[in-house]
């Protein structure tokens, strides 16, 4: 497996001319692709044209719901409509790289949801894929996009706090539908791969590098998925960390990041609004008497800041995209895939 994939670099795509709104068409009637569509409504730059179902019942129902010119009975009848510019992947996350790696052979860029395939073998076959086909494709990541994660990457590139030494960052809410696909160990369920990428991705993104060795423990469900985890990260330049996350908890979801010369406290929300507001805790210096500074970022709708960052990398560049890179995806997906298979072994693992 290659380490170092930097696809984005030097790279022009087949839509980087278009100037009228991304055309996007949503694989699966997924829960979650009804809070994308209530972040595309509010976008300038991209619209949802069509929508497929397995069923067409399903389709017809959610293109009616939400206006949606076309509705396809199956993905692939989707992926053969020329209109389409962009597909957005909200599928079981088994389905990620196979249904991805279809559309970029269709000649579609991908907006996948989070996690973008549990194994870094398929991480690294979608983004040759990418690159065969001239698209772009992208994990979605709505807190990345946020204003108070790109301010939070630029206090920490500034140096506000220092050389960053420790970050722990945990994620947790309570699950308790059977029938959920995120409980289902066919579907790559399991509070890891379902919540635990967002710190995971959060880590990666601040080390700046791939983490080197992990050691886990879960509690399992009686299906057989993590319903709790907790891991350690270890990274060559020294940044140590710990991510948690949980199906079983009140919803919590907060990161301390702590460097040599202070410390950023945050909530890493997708979504912010007056009732969670988007707000950094920054405490400079080492002083325990210092106080600490708050940095109001404006509210955003998480999917509409992703959306517009997408359709950007897709119409003007890679540098327009405020997400995950090709690299840290499949960073991501080798430090999900580790910090599995550590929490079955009871050992530590090397990445
Ligand atoms: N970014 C976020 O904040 C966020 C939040 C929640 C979930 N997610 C991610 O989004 C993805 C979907 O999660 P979700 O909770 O929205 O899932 P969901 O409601 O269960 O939807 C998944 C969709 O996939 C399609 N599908 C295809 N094969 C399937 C199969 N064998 N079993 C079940 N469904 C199948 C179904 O659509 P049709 O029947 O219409 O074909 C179904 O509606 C996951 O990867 C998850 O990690 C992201």
């Amino acid at each position: 497996m290659t380490a170092s994939i930097d696809l984005f670099k030097g790279r022009t795509t087949k839509k980087e001319q278009r100037v009228d709104k991304l055309k996007i068409g949503i694989l699966g009637t997924a829960d979650i692709a009804r809070e994308f569509m209530a972040g595309i409504r509010l976008s300038q730059k991209a619209d949802v044209v069509a929508i497929a179902s397995r069923t067409l019942d399903k389709a017809e129902a959610f293109a009616s719901e939400f206006e949606i010119g076309k509705a396809y009975a199956a993905y692939d009848a989707l992926l053969a409509d020329v209109e389409i510019d962009a597909i957005y992947n909200p599928l079981p996350n088994t389905l990620h790289a196979e249904w991805s790696i279809r559309a970029a052979e269709a000649g579609k860029h991908v907006l996948c949801e989070k996690p973008l395939t549990p194994s870094a073998i398929d991480a690294t076959a979608i983004f040759e894929a990418a690159q065969k086909n001239s698209v772009h494709i992208v994990e979605a990541y709505p807190y990345l996009a946020q204003p108070q994660t790109i301010r939070l990457r630029q206090l920490l590139d500034e140096g506000a706090i220092g050389r960053v030494r420790l970050v722990r960052a945990s994620i947790g809410f309570s699950m308790s539908d059977r029938d959920n696909i995120r409980l289902d160990p066919t579907l790559a369920g399991g509070s890891l791969l379902d919540a635990g990428s967002y710190p995971v991705s959060l880590v990666r993104v601040i080390a700046g590098e791939r983490a080197t060795r992990t050691y886990a423990v879960a509690d399992w469900t009686e299906t057989g998925v993590d319903r709790s985890m907790v891991a350690t990260l270890e990274h060559a330049g020294g940044l140590l960390a710990q991510i948690s996350c949980s199906f079983g908890t009140g919803v919590h979801r907060h990161a301390l990041i702590s460097g040599d010369e202070g410390v950023i406290e945050t909530s890493y929300s997708n979504h912010t609004s007056p009732e969670r507001p988007a707000v950094l805790q920054l405490r400079r210096g080492t002083s325990w008497s210092t106080a600490y500074e708050t940095i109001s970022l404006p509210e955003m709708d998480g999917f509409l800041a992703e959306i517009d960052s997408f359709a950007d990398l897709i119409s003007i560049g890679s540098p327009q995209w405020s997400g995950a890179t090709p690299e840290q995806s499949v960073d991501i997906a080798r430090t999900l895939e580790a910090i599995i298979a550590s929490a079955r072994a009871h050992i530590p693992i090397d990445l």
